[in-house]
C-alpha cells in the first residue's frame, strides 16, 4: 500500500497482525488495529464485531484478519474431538466470515479495497500429502471456501473489491512455537512485508483466489 490510504487490521495482539500494522504504518498508511486482548473483539461473537466495527468509519482501502488459533493439532482420526473441532470451525472460519459481513460497508467502493484473510496451505486438499491436523485443515478449507463464494457475490456490486485467502509461510510467532518442526521460519515482519506485496499485486480479476506469500496460487 502507499501513502495516505487506510487500513484495519484485526488481530493485532497476535504475531502476524502485529507485523501487519507495522510494516502498513511504515509504507503510509493509516492503520486501526483492533484485537480480543486489547479491545474485547471476539470475531466468533457477531455483537462484539457489530460493535466494533460499527465504530468505524467507511472508506477502507483495506481490511486484514489476522487472526486463528491452531488448537491441539490431532494426530489421528482418534483423537478428533466435537468441540475442539467445532472450536476451530468457529474461531477461524465462521469468525472472519463475520468480519466480512459486516466489514464489507467499510470498504472504500470509488477505488480499489481489499479483504484479506490469513488462511494456511495445510487447508488445502489438493496438497495434503501427509494427513493429520484434522480440526485445523477443515477449518482452513472452510474459511477458502467462504471467501472464494462471498467473492463472488461482492464482484457483483463492488467491481474493484478483492477478497482473498493467503498463506503466510511457516511464521514464527506464539503460534508455531511447538510446531514449526523442520519447515523454514520467517519472522512476523519479513512475511507482513511478503503478504502487502502480494496484496499490492492483485487485480480485481483475482479476487476469490489463495495465495502463498509469493503470489503463487495455492490449490484448493
Ligand atoms: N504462524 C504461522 O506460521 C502461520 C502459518 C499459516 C497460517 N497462519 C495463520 O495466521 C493467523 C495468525 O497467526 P499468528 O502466527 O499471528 O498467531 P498468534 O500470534 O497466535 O495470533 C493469533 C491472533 O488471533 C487472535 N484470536 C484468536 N481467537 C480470536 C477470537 N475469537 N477473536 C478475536 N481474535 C482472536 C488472537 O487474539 P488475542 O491474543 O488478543 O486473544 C491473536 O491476535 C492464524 O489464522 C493462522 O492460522 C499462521
Amino acid at each position: 500500500m502507499s501513502g495516505a490510504q487506510r487500513a484495519l487490521v484485526i488481530g493485532t495482539s497476535g504475531g502476524i497482525g502485529t507485523a501487519l500494522a507495522t510494516e502498513l504504518a511504515n509504507r503510509g498508511a493509516e492503520v486501526t488495529g483492533l484485537s480480543r486482548s486489547g479491545d474485547g473483539l471476539d470475531v466468533t461473537d457477531e455483537a462484539s464485531v457489530v460493535a466494533a466495527l460499527g465504530r468505524l468509519d467507511a472508506g477502507y482501502d483495506l481490511v486484514f484478519v489476522a487472526t486463528g488459533t491452531l488448537g491441539e493439532p490431532e494426530k489421528a482420526l482418534s483423537a478428533l474431538a466435537p468441540e475442539a473441532f467445532l472450536e476451530q470451525i468457529r474461531t477461524n472460519a465462521l469468525g472472519p466470515a463475520l468480519v466480512l459481513k459486516h466489514a464489507l460497508p467499510l470498504l472504500a467502493s470509488d477505488r480499489r479495497a481489499v479483504f484479506a484473510v490469513l488462511s494456511a496451505r495445510v487447508g488445502s486438499i489438493g496438497d495434503n500429502a501427509i494427513g493429520g491436523w484434522y480440526s485445523y485443515r477443515a477449518s482452513k478449507a472452510c474459511l477458502n471456501q467462504l471467501m472464494h463464494t462471498a467473492a463472488i457475490e461482492i464482484r457483483r456490486t463492488h467491481r474493484n473489491a478483492l477478497c482473498v485467502a493467503l498463506h503466510p509461510g511457516t511464521v514464527a510467532t506464539e503460534f508455531t512455537a511447538r510446531y514449526a518442526g523442520r519447515h523454514r521460519t520467517v519472522e512476523p515482519d519479513e512475511a507482513a512485508r511478503n503478504l502487502l506485496d502480494v496484496l499490492d499485486g492483485l487485480t480485481p480479476e483475482q479476487s476469490g483466489g489463495f495465495y502463498d506469500y509469493s503470489g503463487k496460487p495455492v490449490p484448493w
